[in-house]
């Protein structure tokens, strides 16, 4: 695994040792808490990556590696280059890689506003989950489009506010009275699970998210709801 420069002290450390702590819970109750609709959407995003083999993808905020996975169960071929600043979900991530070769599934201690890369080596790049965690959001969209090559694509999915009323009532009572304390529960990290609550609340709405990723350069922004918009996925190119 590579390790980041030591001389980057991201606000978002304090971040990346709380997804440390829950790492061990992580998987059971990303898929429990989402009733599973997190593999539809992942699958979703990689379709729209429009991915070939030969391809280098950066999996930005990868975490334990599902963005990653199933890419390489999509197109055969790719290498992946999972990019986060907590280890311990990077070396799960590392723990379900399987039979594909490592050099095609690289692993990277950072952070996303300032990726250790050169500029437009990626022919594309994913965030599951990740752009909420940003410490500084616009300087992590600006450095994913630095390093995606021109006629690049990207994908984001991110859980946004701007929910319908009635999606949004349910959600949010789900929300405090079921994936708080069950998280806090199961993880035994009550913080970590208040956190994943205050920022999906209080987090940007896609329309907003949209005017940043144009304004940081990429082109053809689209944005699309899923599951009645309790998550967003958004798709960029770069010209
Ligand atoms: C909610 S998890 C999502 C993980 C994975 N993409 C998924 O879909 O399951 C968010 C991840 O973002 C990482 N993260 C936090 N701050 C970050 C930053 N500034 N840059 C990149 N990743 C970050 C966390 O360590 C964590 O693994």
């Amino acid at each position: 695994m590579r390790e980041p420069d030591p001389t980057h002290r991201s606000p978002s450390s304090e971040v990346a040792r709380m997804f440390d702590r829950i790492s061990r819970t992580y998987d059971l109750l990303n898929h429990l808490l989402s009733l599973s609709s997190d593999r539809r959407w992942r699958r979703l995003a990689v379709r729209r990556l429009l991915l070939a083999p030969g391809h280098m993808v950066l999996d930005c905020g990868a975490g334990t590696g599902d963005m990653a996975l199933t890419a390489h169960r999509h197109t055969e071929g790719i290498s992946t280059v999972l990019l986060d600043p907590a280890h311990a979900m990077l070396s799960l991530a590392d723990s379900k890689a399987g039979i594909i070769e490592p050099a095609r599934f690289r692993l990277v201690r950072g952070y996303a506003e300032r990726l250790p890369f050169a500029d437009a080596v990626f022919d594309r790049f994913m965030v599951a989950f990740g752009i909420r965690n940003f410490s500084d959001l616009r300087a992590g969209l600006c450095d994913l489009c630095r390093v995606l090559k021109t006629g690049g694509r990207g994908v984001i999915l991110e859980f946004t506010p701007d929910r319908a009323p009635f999606i949004d009532a349910i959600f949010t009572s789900y929300m405090r009275r079921i994936m708080a304390p069950l998280g806090a529960a199961i993880s035994g990290d009550r913080d970590a699970y208040r956190y994943l609550s205050r920022t999906v609340q209080n987090f940007a709405t896609s329309g907003d998210l949209v005017h940043l990723l144009e304004e940081v350069g990429f082109r053809h922004v689209e944005s699309h709801r899923l599951s009645l918009g309790v998550a967003t996925l958004f798709v960029v190119e770069k010209r």
